[in-house]
């Protein structure tokens, strides 16, 4: 029900935006890699890269391990740039933004979540038809390469953007080919008012061996725009969580 509730109120929101006319950018953005100072696992592959090149593109220095990084903590993310709901046309996405956060705080690895054939559009009401139909079509979107070694991580933080009232399609075709037991799952997500959207509930589902934490929602607005409050939130939440 309250599911429902925020995916109608979404949907309100997204025929708004329509019907004002959005701030449609007049030079689409690409989809850009994450600038963090926390180790990242592998290169993320480009959404050309073939699988072949994707699995060369695996680390080359110890360095670049988890083991080497004496990381515990991994941050799994998917986040869109483009044109995105009330911020304009962004070049980090907001999901980005917070898993960035996580892992200078917590001194995580990051790992992005990339499509493996990148078809979802840059301009906000054309993403959110695909986010539908997608949603629609239980699609499972592959992604890009491989995810790193998890079982050098003892606690995975996973986030992404509210799609229309659940997670992305895509971060399901990570849960039903990652298997993962005996961890700590911790969810985020950004959002545009709907929170956590039951986040929580469908990792425990994909992940009934794991412990699932309290997750945490931050609105898409204030990881772009007001970042000093997110920060706060996210420090007083990692420290809740005995980080
Ligand atoms: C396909 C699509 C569906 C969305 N559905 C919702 C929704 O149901 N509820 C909500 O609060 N926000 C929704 N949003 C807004 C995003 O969750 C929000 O803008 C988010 O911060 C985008 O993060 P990103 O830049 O990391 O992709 C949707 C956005 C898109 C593109």
């Amino acid at each position: 029900m309250k599911k429902t509730i925020s995916i109608l109120l979404f949907a309100a929101l997204v025929l708004g935006l329509a019907a004002c006319g959005s701030s449609a950018p007049a030079q689409p953005v690409s989809q850009s890699a994450p600038e963090s100072s926390a180790a990242v696992v592998t290169p993320e592959p480009s959404a050309e890269a073939s699988p072949e090149q994707q699995a060369a593109t695996a680390p080359e220095t110890p360095e670049e391990t988890p083991e080497a990084s004496g990381s515990k903590i991994l941050v799994i993310y998917f986040s869109r740039t483009g044109e995105q709901y009330n911020v304009g046309v962004i070049d980090k996405g907001n999901t980005a933004i917070v898993a960035e956060m996580i892992a200078s705080e917590t001194g995580a690895d990051l790992y992005e979540i990339l499509p493996a054939d990148d078809h979802y559009p840059l301009t906000y009401k054309e993403l959110t038809d695909v986010g539908l139909q997608e949603q629609r079509d239980r699609a499972r979107p592959a992604f890009a390469g491989e995810l790193p070694d998890l079982s050098a991580y003892d606690t995975i933080f996973i986030g992404a953007p509210v799609w229309w009232g659940d997670w992305p399609m895509i971060m399901y075709t990570v849960f039903e080919s990652t298997p993962i037991s005996s961890k700590t799952l911790v969810p985020f997500s950004t959002h545009a008012g709907s929170g956590l959207s039951g986040f929580d509930r469908s990792l425990a589902a994909a992940y009934p061996d794991c412990t699932i934490a309290k997750g945490l929602a931050v609105a898409g607005t204030d990881a772009q725009n007001n970042q000093d409050k997110v920060r706060s939130s996210v420090e007083s939440w990692l420290n809740d969580l005995g980080f």
